[in-house]
């Protein structure tokens, strides 16, 4: 069953040859890569919002050299060790990936258990990339504020370095569901803010309390996963250039850049939709 919803109308959309349509005659094309546009236009606030080429390719290059496989495995053993995840009806499991990027992670995360995976970034360029990787997976390009997917249909939504609405979270996961939230914490990156800013100002999050406060839901568990990696200078360029630091610098800085030891800290936030709360 269809769980993608019209950005117009919010009624579902059903595949028409190569398009999907809804009831009241919209119609939203397949694209060639394997994708739908489900962006309105007045949802933009640039033609071409999200991450630009530049930064999807360095962060597809960057995430292919393993150096943060150990996300993938902090949140694979995360998810794996909640007992009550119905494991004999995992074909059935919803995951929604917002904010996925390239889809690094919807890819390769839950690989082996068949899980129905869908990844949306308001990035083309971005969404783009992934379809062409992997045709499993459904790709859509629309925003983590309008999203367009059935109420109360999934059951694990990932949100990995990316914004998010909490109320249009709550309205999409199924009571009983999982979020998975990973942000950068503390130092993360430190050594590369400290070569373009004076002084260093370590990350800082609120999304604990607003999770507490605006949705309820019972965080049950909190990872902080810290790594210090050592870069050679194409992975380093490649880090900066998959986040807004590469516009921090100038280009003569940029090629004079050498190997680098860098700080990498993440903090991973497991909740449920628990409704005895
Ligand atoms: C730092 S990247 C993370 C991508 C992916 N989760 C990963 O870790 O590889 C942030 C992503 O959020 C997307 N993004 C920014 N604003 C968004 C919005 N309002 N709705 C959906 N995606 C958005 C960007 O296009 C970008 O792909
Ligand atoms: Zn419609």
């Amino acid at each position: 069953m269809s769980i993608i919803t019209c950005p117009n109308c919010k009624s579902l959309l059903h595949q028409s040859e190569k398009s999907l349509r809804c009831q009241n005659g919209h119609s939203f094309d397949i694209a060639k890569e394997g994708y739908i546009n489900l962006l309105l236009a007045n949802q933009k606030k640039s033609s071409n919002p999200g991450d630009n080429k530049i930064m999807s390719n360095a962060r597809e290059a960057f995430l292919k050299t393993g150096q943060f496989d150990f996300l993938l495995d902090s949140i694979e053993s995360n998810i794996n060790s909640i007992q009550n995840l119905p494991t004999d009806e995992h074909e059935n499991i919803q995951l929604l990936d917002i904010g996925c990027g390239t889809g690094f992670y919807t890819r390769n995360l839950f690989k082996q258990q068949g899980f129905k995976k869908t990844g949306i970034d308001i990035s083309k360029i971005a969404v783009a990339s992934a379809s062409v990787k992997d045709k499993e997976s459904t790709y859509l390009v629309g925003s983590a504020f309008n999203i367009t997917i059935v109420d109360n249909s999934i059951d694990l939504l990932l949100n990995i370095f990316a914004p998010i609405d909490l109320e249009e979270l709550k309205r999409v996961l199924k009571p009983g569901g999982y979020f998975v939230k990973v942000i950068p914490i503390g130092d993360h990156m430190k050594e590369v803010a400290e070569l373009v800013y004076d002084k260093f100002i370590p990350h800082q999050s609120t999304i604990q309390e607003d999770i507490d406060s605006i949705v309820l839901f019972q965080i049950i568990k909190v990872e902080n996963l810290k790594r210090i990696i050592s870069l050679s200078r194409a992975d380093l360029l490649n880090l900066i250039s998959m986040t807004p630091y590469l516009y921090k610098f100038d280009k003569e800085k940029l090629e004079t850049l050498s190997e680098l030891s860098v700080t990498i800290s993440f903090e991973v936030i497991v909740c449920k939709y628990d409704l005895t709360q």
